[in-house]
């Protein structure tokens, strides 16, 4: 491969920590462009959610979907943390150390979670399926991860968390409590507290390792000029605060969650990035504006791939709703896009922009506050013309087709920020890198174009 074509190559250096989060509704492309941009940081740091996150990197054809872990694990000499706004399922993050394993990646010494991180226990996973059975039309439709109820127990302060672990007498007494409590509220389990101590103790010794007080350690990090990416899991509108709530994680997937959920001040954030697909895409309930349930809705669920990477669920796919990304960006204070999937978009005659919606008689151009409002919403579109050449694999912004040129400009127009990279494939290197957005809008990237 020509040498100036690689991406990693093209950015010399970096005097910045940058925030990647999805702004739409997850499933942006944020492992894609999260493990492109690795090689630049010294650390990559998750701050939110759980293994309901699923992102998928693909390394010359090789594909990982990473849950728990950062997405920059993939790279040799980067570090990779775990804040404590994370709800870890031990479990889960060792089938995953050990599948990362099997396919030679080493997590041993550069891998660390944060002792105040809160466990995910075998009953929160009961707990959600019978939440989710209880709420029946109403359901969430969620990842069943146990997510939800891991994070009620943070809150109502009875959670356990991982620094527990070196406490023996209390981690019983706090299993004990929560074991028992948790039989009663779901009928039928006969969970035995011993078991899960049990199989807690086992995890909690390969754990330690592993545990870090991680504020200080970025804190020092920083201090000694090291560079942090921040990763998100899930999107803006699935924030618990700023979503569509309910019908959300129960998280803040958004930009205030970097600081909460790391232990880091708002001024070590540099700049944040947000990605976005060239359509929009949602797994499970609630309203999705742009919704198409024709044969466009199905072509875009084909040609895209959208089937959930943690549960294999149809993605529900639709139009570009610049409504959606420019609350996006407000929520977040974006600097910049990722722009992602733009060759899913490849041979179709037309395409569609929703730059408003349509409420009854009013026309409105902010994303409405009220979920029973934007449920009864229609969205406004503009068209567009497609283009029959492959934007497939496309490294240079010039060698795009005029009109998927005249697409990009006209959503990086309505949706408020300009894009400064363009995915054009799942491969890492498939990637448009514009060096004069990046110098604009994110000047700690320097170039070399
Ligand atoms: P994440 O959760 O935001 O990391 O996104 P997911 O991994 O759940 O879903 C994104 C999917 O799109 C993955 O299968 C990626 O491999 C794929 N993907 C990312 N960027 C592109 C792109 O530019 N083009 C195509 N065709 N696929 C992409
Ligand atoms: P990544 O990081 C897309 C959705 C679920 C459900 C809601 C609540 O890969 O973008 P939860 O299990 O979190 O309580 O489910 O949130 N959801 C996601 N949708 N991408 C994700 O993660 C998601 N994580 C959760 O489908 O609607
Ligand atoms: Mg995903």
């Amino acid at each position: 491969m020509d040498d100036m074509m690689r991406f990693e190559s093209r950015i010399l250096d970096l005097t910045m920590n940058l925030a990647v989060l999805g702004a739409q509704w997850g499933d942006e492309g944020k492992g894609k462009i999260v493990d492109l941009l690795t090689p630049r940081f010294d650390i990559v740091a998750r701050y939110q959610g759980g293994h309901n996150a699923g992102h998928t990197v693909y390394v010359n054809g090789t594909k990982f979907v990473l849950r728990l872990i950062p997405s920059g694990i993939l790279h040799p000499g980067v570090v990779c943390v775990i804040g404590n706004g994370v709800v870890v399922d031990p479990q889960a993050l060792f089938a995953e150390v050990d599948e990362l394993a099997r396919n030679g990646i080493q997590v041993d010494g550069r891998l660390f979670v944060s002792d105040k991180a809160h466990l995910i226990l075998p009953y929160h996973r009961d707990l959600d399926l019978l939440s989710e059975a209880r709420r029946g039309e109403r359901k969430i439709g969620t990842t069943s991860r146990g997510i939800g109820p891991a994070y009620e127990d943070k809150i109502a302060r009875r959670g356990v968390r991982v620094g527990d672990l070196n406490d023996p007498k209390g981690l019983e007494q706090n299993v004990r409590d929560n074991v028992v409590a948790r039989n009663r509220l779901v009928h039928d389990s006969t969970m035995e507290w011993e078991a899960v101590l049990g199989q807690l103790q086992e995890l909690g010794t390969r754990l330690k390792p592993m545990v870090r007080d991680v504020s200080l350690m970025l804190a020092e990090a920083m201090a000694a000029g090291k560079s942090i990416m921040f990763e998100g899991a899930q999107g803006t509108l699935l924030d618990i605060d700023h979503g569509t709530y309910p019908y959300v994680t129960s998280s803040n997937a958004s930009i205030g969650g970097v600081c909460t959920g790391l232990g880091v001040g708002p001024r070590a954030i540099n700049g944040v990035m947000g990605v976005v697909k060239a359509y929009t895409t949602r797994v499970g309930e609630g309203p999705l504006p742009t919704e198409l349930h024709d044969a466009m809705g199905q072509r875009l669920r084909d040609s895209g791939n959208e089937y959930g990477a943690v549960t294999g669920r149809p993605r529900r796919c639709g139009w570009y709703d610049a409504v959606a990304v420019r609350y996006g960006v407000r929520v977040n204070g974006l600097d910049a896009l990722a722009l992602t999937k733009m060759d899913v978009l490849d041979g179709l005659e037309e395409l569609q922009i929703c730059t408003a919606y349509r409420c009854g008689d009013r026309t409105i151009t902010e994303f409405p506050s009220d979920i029973g409002q934007l449920a009864a919403c229609v969205p406004v579109y503009e068209t567009l013309p497609g283009w029959n050449t492959p934007t497939k694999g496309v490294r240079r912004f010039d060698d795009l087709p005029e009109n998927a040129k005249r697409y990009i400009a006209r959503l990086e127009q309505v949706s408020g920020v300009p894009a400064a990279l363009v995915s054009t494939g799942s491969e890492r290197d498939d990637t448009i890198l514009r060096a004069d957005v990046l110098a604009a809008r994110l000047p700690g990237f320097k170039t070399t174009l």
